[in-house]
């Protein structure tokens, strides 16, 4: 560390280096803006038309570019927390949390950490539903074509596809910075570009062909009562919320980007680029479906049966599988890293802790580590055990998105940039600032408590572990 610090202050000098020490950085504004809408572009995407059936098409689109508007606004907030004091001059922050703790001090650090690492498990939950709906999809249509399209003898626990991604997560957890894997990457941008693009392409057919639904301007479904709707519509704003949301990583990406020009510039534009990309495929998305299945479209457009493209159908969840068993891992690794490095910073003298076992098979080495093997292992069995009894999508994701999206995206980058600008109490910038983030916690708490109530109604009608698709 000291030689860094050393050759970091004649960084000047050295055409290898950045001003902190590290390789020198080569990102652009087109990298960046790629990361953003990898990162946006996920099985939330495929959620989207549920949304807009829930709202009906005026406050359906219009809550997807609200959300898009906040979203740039306190990202482009954030790009100024990357260096602080000064958002060009001072000190670089590498990490979401890092920078949490340069503005706001220890305890919001803490706070940030337990809010991020809690969501974290919550998404490796969400993540082994979704997986398992795209397997249950794929055998369900195969019944479905065997029975003549009826669907009476075509119901499907989600329980066995849970236990096998669970196998395979097992595995894949033991595989030590597989979320570097540069190849991991790219392959899940190509399937994950590649299923939503299925799914709209799915829904242009049925519109083209002229089998779309009846939709609606304003809300939603006929036929429930209206707090049904109500509740529906928060859930489907805490949809839109987690299809939105990039704000953990977004300093991560900025610390990709070369210093000229200057990082906060080159982030706000790709924040810009971003999201405008990311609305666009949002809209497509939601209104296509919308138009294509009307007030019955499924929580995932690619989850429907008894379709006559059932090759696209097949086609989308299989990219699908493919791209969260890499992305589970992509997301876990590194807290499963956080934990093990504090435990053995706990117990340094712990052989089942620290101890490393070599073990060969022919030509291939294994490290292992009975720690590291029973704590990975511990972790998917659980994560597994409550998808297994809650396998309820819109309601999973919308409460994901509930609680990551008001403390993460709005929060926290509010209250650094008072802290940054030193805006006064009681200033208009400053009632006008926090009135965004009370609104934006109020939409955050509404959500949450729809997602939470129909997760207690759907386990009302179905006894947990024994929903049937
Ligand atoms: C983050 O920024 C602050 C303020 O400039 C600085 O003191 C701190 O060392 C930085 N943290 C890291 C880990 O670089």
């Amino acid at each position: 560390m000291e030689v860094e610090s050393v050759v970091g202050a004649n960084a000047n000098s050295n055409a290898l280096l950045d001003d902190d020490g590290k390789a020198r950085r080569t990102g652009t504004v087109w990298s960046a803006s790629a990361h953003i809408i990898t990162a946006v572009i996920g099985a939330g995407v495929l959620s989207l038309a549920w949304a807009m059936a829930q709202l009906g098409w005026i406050l359906g689109t219009t809550s997807i570019l609200i959300f898009a508007g906040v979203t740039l606004y306190t990202s482009n907030l954030l790009a100024d927390c990357y260096r602080s004091p000064h958002p060009v001059t001072g000190k670089r922050n590498h990490t979401y949390m890092e920078a949490v703790k340069a503005h706001l001090g220890g305890r919001m650090h803490m706070i940030c950490g337990l809010i991020q690492y809690s969501n974290l498990v919550g998404i490796a939950i969400g993540y082994t539903i979704t997986t398992s709906i795209s397997v249950v999809t794929i055998v369900k249509n195969n019944c479905m074509k065997k029975h003549n399209g009826s669907e009476a003898d075509c119901h499907f626990s989600n329980n066995p596809s849970i236990i096998g991604i669970a196998i395979a997560e097992i595995f894949l957890s033991q595989i030590p910075n597989f979320h570097k894997l540069s190849w991991i990457s790219f392959l899940a941008a190509i399937m994950s570009f590649g299923y939503a693009f299925i799914g709209i392409g799915l829904s242009l057919t049925i519109i083209i062909q002229g089998k779309g639904k009846s939709t609606s301007l304003f809300m939603g479904k006929t036929g429930q009562s209206s707090s049904e709707n109500i509740w529906n519509m928060l859930v489907a704003l805490g949809n839109i919320a987690l299809a939105n949301s990039y704000a953990q990583i977004s300093i991560d990406i900025q610390d990709s980007l070369k210093s000229t020009p200057a990082e906060n510039k080159v982030m706000k534009m790709a924040n810009s680029i971003g999201i405008i990309t990311m609305s666009i495929i949002f809209l497509l998305s939601g209104g296509a479906g919308y138009a294509a299945f009307g007030e019955d479209t499924p929580g995932s457009i690619l989850n429907t049966t008894g379709n006559e493209h059932v090759w696209l159908v097949y086609m989308g969840n299989v990219f699908i599988i493919i791209h969260i068993l890499g992305a589970y891992q992509v997301l876990i690794q590194p807290f499963y890293h956080i934990v093990e490095l504090l435990v053995s910073q706990r117990w340094p003298s712990s052989n089942f802790i620290n101890k490393e076992y070599f073990v060969g098979i022919g030509k291939i080495q294994f490290s292992i580590n009975l720690f590291r093997l029973i704590w990975r292992t511990m972790f998917v069995v659980v994560a597994s055990v409550l998808a297994m009894a809650m396998p309820f999508f819109n309601n999973m994701l919308a409460l994901l998105g509930a609680i990551g999206f008001w403390p993460l995206a709005v929060y926290f980058p509010i209250q650094m940039i008072i802290v940054k600008r030193n805006i006064r109490k009681g200033t208009m910038p400053w009632i006008g600032l926090q009135s965004l983030s009370l609104v934006c916690m109020i939409v955050s708490i509404a959500a949450a408590c729809a997602a939470i109530h129909g997760l207690g109604q759907a386990l009302g009608k179905y006894k947990p572990f024994m929903y049937k698709a």
